[in-house]
């Protein structure tokens, strides 16, 4: 595990300095680590923090479904993206379960990744993870990636993959000339499962993304087919998907009788440079 520079305490925002088992702010404000290695850096006063954040059955399926290596085209796409950049520090902002974070530490062990979701049970499965591998260049955080314990301009890359966005504050924490790159479904992702679930299927709607204090360098799609075998692992993707929420249990069972299912993944990744 890394220790970042520039970590504040979310409460007075203080620099934080490791003591013993916790990070410390000179208020005496203590955040202990988890014996599995991640940190809760959500300011403890505000309640409703944590509601947004995936459950443990969401990330589990996260990780069950990512072992398959159905999206492993994509984490490697990601990894291909940042690989000219300057990436002493990564944030990968709202991580999840750490996949696409993991990946990249382990691709550039030079670098400091820093893994923040408001999810417990995500950075908790990333923290252990990298502890059973052996990797030693990841911090993970619980936190609230609209503020971020971190000091104006600490990271060189933000990633954020399928996750909120705020420009605000990605731009605040990035040095200028670093880089965001936003990864977010394409028109066709998922589009013959939703084909199964739903009796009008439509294709996703696409964000433009673009903010006064970045310059957009590219956009760059990613798209294939995929076969996936098995009803456990459609159920797995189906659940760490946002229609898990939105969908009737009759609309599920159509799926879950599903023993095969060919389905597009798109993934749109935009790239852009604080200006
Ligand atoms: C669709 S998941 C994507 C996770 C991961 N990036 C991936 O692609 O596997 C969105 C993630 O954003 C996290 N999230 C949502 N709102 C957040 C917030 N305000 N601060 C931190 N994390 C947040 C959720 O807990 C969830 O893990
Ligand atoms: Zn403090």
């Amino acid at each position: 595990m890394i220790i970042p520079k520039g970590l504040i305490c979310p409460i007075c925002q203080g620099e934080l300095t490791k003591i013993d088992n916790s990070l410390k702010c000179s208020l005496n404000h203590s955040y202990d680590f988890a014996k599995s290695g991640y940190v809760n850096l959500l300011n403890p006063g505000k309640k409703n923090n944590a509601k947004t954040g995936e459950s443990r059955e969401m990330i589990q399926a996260r990780t069950a479904f990512f072992s398959s290596g159905h999206y492993e085209k994509i984490r490697a796409f990601l990894i291909d993206l940042i690989e000219p950049y300057k990436k002493d520090v990564i944030i990968d902002a709202g991580c999840g379960d750490c996949y696409y974070s993991e990946g990249v530490a382990e691709k550039y062990p030079e670098s400091s990744v820093i893994g923040f979701d408001v999810s417990k049970h995500g950075t908790e499965r990333g923290a252990k993870s990298a502890k059973a591998k052996g990797i030693t260049n990841t911090f993970y955080a619980v936190s609230n990636i609209f503020n971020m314990p971190l000091i104006p301009e600490s990271a060189d890359i933000v990633i954020n993959m399928f996750a909120p966005v705020s420009y605000e504050e990605f731009g605040r924490v990035l040095k200028k000339g670093g880089y965001l790159i936003i990864g977010a479904s394409g028109a066709k992702h998922l589009y013959e499962m939703k084909g199964v679930l739903y009796d009008r299927v439509y294709l996703n709607e696409l964000n433009v993304h673009k903010n006064e204090a970045f310059e957009v360098i590219g956009v760059k799609n990613l798209s294939y087919v995929t076969k996936i075998c098995g009803s456990d692992t459609i159920m797995k993707l189906f659940t760490m998907t946002p229609y898990y929420h939105h969908t009737s249990d009759a609309d599920k069972k159509k799926l879950e009788a599903l023993e095969e299912l060919t389905t597009t993944v798109e993934v749109d990744f935009t790239i852009l440079r604080k200006i």
